[in-house]
């Protein structure tokens, strides 16, 4: 059809290796998008949806109760860390890869993955390597900072996910005109989500590689979840046998809040489990789907998943997971679609798989930078790259923060803390408008700071907020 001749016409206009990846990049789109256009109707029947059976769903607790046998290095040496790292800065107003955004004590993300790796080798003695999964849009700046952990106790790889063509909504015809991700045709191209990550991995070589080194698990996770640390316990129940057989896939999930209402959830469906997204809940059910009584875990996006597992759906060309259409406005107006999978999506083609019922702790993601002040204050203590919440917060939740507009950037948002507050006792903040924060100041119980357009507030150094409504000239 046109969109085939259209790309063959692109891939003319390459050579050597680059027509080679550009060639299994179209081949890639060509299936998803051959399978767009099959879809009908909704990807779930809501009647045919169960509650997943018990032990499906194992709580963190009682696995981590059987204790840690001798050969935990034997089997940290089957596994490998998997970062997905295809996503950009931009909704925190960066440029470049999210994974190079100061974090806390000036570590990126990427900073305290490695440390944390490199800390399990040195205390095990072993050869966990690092695997990141990179895009067109990461890779370049990602690869020039590698360089400074040469010296690490960690080997690093990456790979490329896929890069595909925006489609226009209508003509349904690729808006780019040509291959380049630059200028004009920047808005062209996109990574395909993280479930890219099945097709990618094997089709690098890396996979194959793995195996041949002996390594049988990868743990994959967002590198923006500074919770997803490599946790002994669920890796020693994944190498060991359960009833005589392996597990293949394990979905750390957690106890849903009304705060995270939107995540993906395990059901049972057709006698496998599956993930179930709100993009697939017919709109009569939403609110069903967004109950915590009713579905009362959703998705980390922690996975624990057998290499030879993926191998194998690979070669059978039998990984499954449902699109995700994605509807975006280009910059001059054109209305594109975008075809994505996630990596969770494919649970259902493995055996045996599971889900663990994790501590909240395991799901720190920082999307915006209310979540980043949370990750730098006093409520965290960092060790070896890896934050633990402070012992001397009396309960162990984090407080709601909501930074207003003008916290958004982080770089603005830097500008706003002469330095970060004592929030060890804070439950509740939101701040509005053009607000300051001087040097030490404390935050108790819950905080409002609202300065009015046109208006600015500066908290004095020093200051302790308690309980307390600032507002443009109004102080309570
Ligand atoms: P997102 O940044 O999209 O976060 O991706 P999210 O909104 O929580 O995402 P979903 O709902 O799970 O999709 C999460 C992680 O996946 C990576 C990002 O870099 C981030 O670490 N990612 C996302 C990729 O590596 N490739 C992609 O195509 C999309």
């Amino acid at each position: 059809s046109s969109i085939h001749s259209e790309m063959e016409k692109l891939l003319g206009t390459t050579v050597g290796a680059e027509r080679e990846a550009c060639k299994k990049d179209f081949e890639g789109f060509r299936n998803l998008f051959h399978r767009f256009l099959q879809v009908k109707g909704p990807s779930v029947e809501w009647i045919k949806i169960q509650r997943p059976p018990e032990d499906s769903i194992q709580p963190y607790d009682k696995i981590a109760a059987r204790g840690l046998p001798d050969g935990v290095a034997d089997s940290l040496n089957k596994l490998v860390v998997v970062k997905l790292n295809g996503g950009l800065g931009t909704s925190m107003g960066c440029k470049g890869p999210k994974s190079l955004i100061s974090v806390r004590n000036e570590n990126t993300f990427l900073d305290l993955t490695v440390q944390q790796i490199e800390h399990l080798n040195k205390t095990y003695n072993t050869n966990v390597p690092l695997v990141l999964m990179n895009s067109f849009n990461t890779d370049e700046d990602t690869k020039k900072i590698l360089q400074k952990y040469t010296h690490h106790r960690v080997k690093i790889h990456t790979f490329n996910q896929s890069r595909y063509p925006r489609i226009n909504k209508e003509s349904l015809l690729p808006v780019s005109t040509s291959l380049s991700t630059t200028g004009q045709n920047a808005e062209g191209w996109y990574p395909p989500g993280h479930g890219d990550i099945y097709a990618s991995f094997y089709n690098s070589g890396l996979l194959e590689q793995l195996i041949a080194e002996g390594k049988e698990y990868i743990f994959v996770s967002n590198i923006d979840n500074l919770g997803a640390t490599v946790d002994l316990h669920i890796l020693n129940h994944l190498v060991g046998r359960h009833n005589g057989k392996r597990c293949e896939f394990v979905m750390e999930v957690t106890d849903k809040t009304r705060a995270d209402v939107k995540g993906g959830t395990l059901i049972e469906y057709e006698g496998k489990l599956r993930l179930l997204e709100i993009a697939q809940v017919p709109k009569a059910h939403v609110d069903e789907f967004k109950s915590v009584s009713k579905f009362k875990i959703f998705n980390t996006n922690n996975l624990w998943i057998s290499l030879a597992a993926i191998k194998r759906l690979q070669e059978q060309e039998a990984m499954d997971m449902e699109i995700i259409v994605n509807t975006k406005t280009l910059d001059g107006g054109q209305n594109v679609i975008q075809l994505e999978t996630a990596v969770g999506a494919a649970i259902k083609c493995f055996d045996n798989a599971m889900g663990i019922n994790v501590p909240r702790s395991r799901f720190l993601p920082v999307k915006t930078t209310s979540d980043l002040l949370l990750v730098m204050s006093n409520l965290y203590s960092l060790h070896a790259g890896s934050l633990t919440m402070s012992p001397r917060r009396e309960f162990p939740t984090t407080p709601h923060v909501k930074l207003g507009s003008s916290f958004t950037k982080v770089q603005e948002y830097l500008t706003r803390f002469e330095s970060i507050p004592d929030m060890l006792e804070l439950d509740h903040l939101t701040v509005s408008g053009d607000v300051t924060f001087g040097k030490n100041v404390s935050l108790k119980g819950t905080v409002i700071i609202i300065a009015n357009h046109g208006d600015r507030i500066d908290i004095p150094a020093g200051s302790m907020l308690e309980n307390k409504i600032v507002s443009g000239n109004l102080r309570i």
